[in-house]
């Protein structure tokens, strides 16, 4: 009987150091990257893919990562968009707001989505990982070449 108290109350006690290194982590990782990075890394909306999709890019970074963009359009403006990456906490955060980003925005408008366009939106993060919104970035361009070929072919089509 003691023996089963003593194992529950130990059992106890590592619930609640985990839970307290877990809020720990939460808590650091929202100091170093602020809230509006944070709360998107909780729930980082626009993550999935898109049938069809009228521009799509791939990215590999220089650090082995590699990120998806799909777009939709409709009108010449994108309708609907998301991202996915195999990569960290951060490009987890600049792909979600790249795409977010491209939501409503011309072929022309998406030029602007630029590495240091997705750290304002986001209000930065730590030196080490601003190269996560240049992956990002590069990869909405990618996507935006590979709807802009897809269109001059298919007005080439029509020219025949
Ligand atoms: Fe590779 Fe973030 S470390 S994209």
């Amino acid at each position: 009987m003691l023996e089963e108290k003593k194992q529950a109350s130990a059992d106890q006690e590592l619930d609640s150091f985990v839970e307290e290194l877990q809020q720990q982590i939460l808590e650091e990782t929202r100091q170093v990257y602020g809230d509006t990075a944070y709360e998107r890394w909780l729930n980082p909306v626009y993550n999935g893919t898109i049938d069809s999709p009228d521009g799509y890019g791939c990215v590999t970074g220089p650090c082995g990562d590699t990120m998806k963009i799909y777009l939709k359009f409709k009108d010449d403006c994108v309708k609907e968009a998301s991202f996915m990456t195999d990569g960290c906490g951060s490009s987890n955060i600049c792909g979600s707001f790249a795409a977010e980003m491209a939501i409503g925005k011309t072929p022309d408008e998406l030029s602007d989505i630029t590495q240091n366009a997705i750290l304002e939106k986001l209000g930065g993060m730590p030196e080490e990982d601003e190269h996560c919104a240049l992956l990002a970035a590069d990869t909405i361009q990618d996507a935006l070449n590979d709807y802009r070929v897809k269109q001059t072919s298919r007005q080439e089509k029509k020219e025949l």
